[in-house]
């Protein structure tokens, strides 16, 4: 028997969330002890040896991943939620994504001023989450290390727009 990897634990769900979005949905793989761990070592793989201080997951998917990659690395993990959610003072920046807009919030006391931060999320499409995510935490001055997703949709744009401002992409499958 062939061994897994992590793109055959994904499943795709059609005409989810709107008609004509193929959803790459990561609950099979999140679901199954062998597909998680698989992610995460793989996650992780192009940062050992470097300076990560803090995992930063975007909502929802995100917060699966990096409370994951947080605890394996043991450092601090930060949430980057959507608008409304979180209870202390924020800082805020609006994004577009495939299908609609919408605002992510960070606590602006989070991150401090210097610290390397690992974004992680289950996937990059347009990249307007990840940018916007990007904006948050370099506004307090944290410095982005990598950008971290298990599945890239590369006709969406979102790998060339960050590759583009500079920021480090890996992703475990297209
Ligand atoms: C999905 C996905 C990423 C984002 C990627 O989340 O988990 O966060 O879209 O799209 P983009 O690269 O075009 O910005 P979604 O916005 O559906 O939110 P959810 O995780 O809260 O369901
Ligand atoms: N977020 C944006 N596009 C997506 C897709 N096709 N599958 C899963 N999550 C998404």
């Amino acid at each position: 028997m062939q061994t897994k990897t992590v793109r055959d634990y994904i499943r795709t769900i059609v005409d989810f969330p709107h008609e004509g979005i193929l959803f790459r949905d990561v609950t099979t793989l999140f679901a199954d002890p062998r597909g998680m761990r698989l992610a995460v070592d793989q996650l992780l793989d192009p940062y050992v040896g470097q300076r990560i201080d803090k995992v930063v997951g975007l909502e929802a998917r995100g917060f699966i991943l990096g409370g994951a990659i947080a605890h394996q690395l043991s450092i601090g993990f930060v949430p980057i939620r959507k608008k409304g959610k979180l209870p202390g003072a924020v800082i805020s920046e609006d994004y577009q994504l495939e299908y609609g807009e919408a605002v992510v919030e960070i606590h602006h006391d989070a991150i401090e001023a210097g610290e390397k931060v690992l974004m992680v999320d289950d996937l990059l499409a347009t990249g307007g989450t990840a940018a916007a995510g990007i904006r948050l935490v370099e506004r307090l001055g944290g410095e982005i290390v990598g950008c971290a997703f298990i599945v890239d949709l590369p006709d969406l744009g979102g790998r060339r727009k960050l590759e583009e401002l500079g920021y480090d992409i890996h992703a475990l499958c297209r």
